[in-house]
C-alpha cells in the first residue's frame, strides 16, 4: 500500500463516520476499521512490507489515521448521547416546544361576543329547553295550523305535541307567559331541523334570539338601531345594517336583515357575493296576536323581536367556508382556532 491510498482510505472512513447515522452503525465501522480484524490493523501488518526508508513517515500515517479514526467516533457517539446525557442542560438551539393549549369553539365565541354586546344594551340571557310544545314553537308564534314547517318532513316531532324546537323563538313565549313587561332577552340556543346536512345547512344549529316588549311606544327605527350596534360591534366599524321587507308569521312587519359586508364595506366581494350586502337575521314588530297568544292586552304593549344564526355569523367571521367544519372536529381546522 502506498503513502497515497493511505490518505484515501481514511478520508473514506473519516467520511463514513460522518454520515453513520446511528450509534450501531457507529459501533460497525469500529469494528470494520479498529477491531481485532479491522482494516486499520491490517494496514499495520503491512508495514514489513514498506520499503525501510518510507517506514517511519508510513507507520506515523497508520498512527495518525487510528487516532483521528478514534476521535471522530468519539465525538460522533457523545453527540448522539448528548440529548439524554445533557438531561436538564438547557439547549437554546433546540426549537421551543408549543404547550398546545385549547381555544374557543367559533360557535361558543360569537355566542358570548353577541351576549356581551346585548348586555351592553340592557338585554340579559333567557334560557328555553330543546324539547317544546307545539303552542310554544308554532300556535303562539302566530303559525297557522296548516304551515309547511309543521310538517314531519321539517320537524322532528317526538309526539302528537312535543317537538325539538326548529327556532328559539319559543323562548319568547315562555319568557312573555311568566313575565310582565319590559321585557329585554336575548336567547341562544340549539335548533333542530329535518335539513339534509351540506355545506350551508346542519340539522342541529344555533340561533339567537332577542325580544323587547314595553308599554312605551317601540318602532323599527329603534330595531334597527339596535342591530346596526350590534353588526357593528361584531364585524366592525363599516358594517352598517340594511332592510328588507318579509314575512314572519310572528311579525308585523316583518324584515330579512342584511348586514353591509364586512369584507368590502359594501363594494362587493367574494364574501358578499359581489352583492355588498350578507343575510344574517329575520326580525320585525311582535305581531299583536302573539300578545294576545300570552295574556298581554296587545292594546297597550308593543316591541320588536329578531333572530339569527350563529353559525352563520361565526361562518362570515372567521371565513369558514363549510359549516360541518363547526361540528365534525378534524383536528386540522380545530389546530387553525388557536
Ligand atoms: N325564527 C326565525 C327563523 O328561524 C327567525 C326570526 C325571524 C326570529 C323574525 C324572530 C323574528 O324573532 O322576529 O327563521
Amino acid at each position: 500500500m502506498t503513502l497515497a491510498e493511505l490518505e484515501k482510505q481514511q478520508a473514506q472512513s473519516l467520511a463514513e463516520v460522518a454520515a453513520a447515522l446511528d450509534a450501531a452503525a457507529l459501533e460497525q465501522l469500529r469494528i470494520r476499521y479498529l477491531g481485532r480484524n479491522g482494516i486499520v490493523p491490517a494496514v499495520m501488518k503491512q508495514m514489513k512490507d514498506v520499503a525501510p526508508e518510507e517506514r517511519p513517515v508510513f507507520g506515523k500515517s497508520v498512527n495518525n489515521w487510528r487516532s483521528t479514526l478514534e476521535a471522530a467516533m468519539a465525538a460522533k457517539a457523545g453527540a448522539a448521547e448528548q440529548p439524554r446525557a445533557a438531561g436538564n442542560a438547557f439547549d437554546p438551539t433546540l426549537p421551543g416546544r408549543w404547550p398546545a393549549p385549547g381555544a374557543k369553539h367559533p360557535i361558543s365565541r360569537v355566542i358570548e361576543e353577541s351576549v356581551a354586546i346585548f348586555n351592553r344594551l340592557g338585554f340579559s340571557v333567557a334560557d328555553g329547553p330543546d324539547i317544546e310544545s307545539r303552542f310554544n314553537n308554532f300556535t303562539a308564534l302566530n303559525t297557522p295550523a296548516h304551515h309547511p314547517s309543521m310538517n314531519a318532513s321539517d320537524t322532528f316531532w317526538l309526539a302528537e305535541d312535543q317537538l325539538l324546537r326548529t327556532q328559539t323563538s319559543p323562548v319568547q313565549i315562555r319568557i312573555m307567559t311568566q313575565h310582565q313587561p319590559p321585557i329585554r332577552i336575548i336567547t341562544p340556543g340549539r335548533t333542530y331541523r329535518r335539513d339534509t346536512t351540506d355545506a350551508t345547512h346542519s340539522a342541529n344549529f344555533h340561533q339567537m334570539e332577542g325580544l323587547y316588549v314595553d308599554t312605551k311606544p317601540i318602532s323599527l327605527a329603534d330595531l334597527k338601531a339596535t342591530l346596526a350596534y350590534f353588526a357593528k360591534e361584531m364585524m366592525g366599524s363599516t358594517a352598517g345594517v340594511r332592510f328588507r321587507p318579509h314575512f314572519f308569521p310572528f311579525t308585523e312587519p316583518s324584515v330579512e336583515v342584511d348586514f353591509a359586508c364586512h369584507v368590502c364595506a359594501g363594494q362587493g366581494c367574494r364574501v358578499c357575493k359581489m352583492s355588498g350586502w350578507i343575510e344574517i337575521a329575520g326580525a320585525g314588530m311582535v305581531d299583536p296576536r302573539v300578545f294576545d297568544f300570552v295574556g298581554y292586552p296587545s292594546e297597550e304593549v308593543n316591541g320588536y323581536a329578531f333572530g339569527f344564526g350563529i353559525e352563520r355569523i361565526a361562518m362570515i367571521k372567521y371565513g369558514i367556508p363549510d359549516i360541518r367544519w363547526l361540528y365534525e372536529n378534524d383536528a386540522r381546522f380545530l389546530e387553525q382556532l388557536r
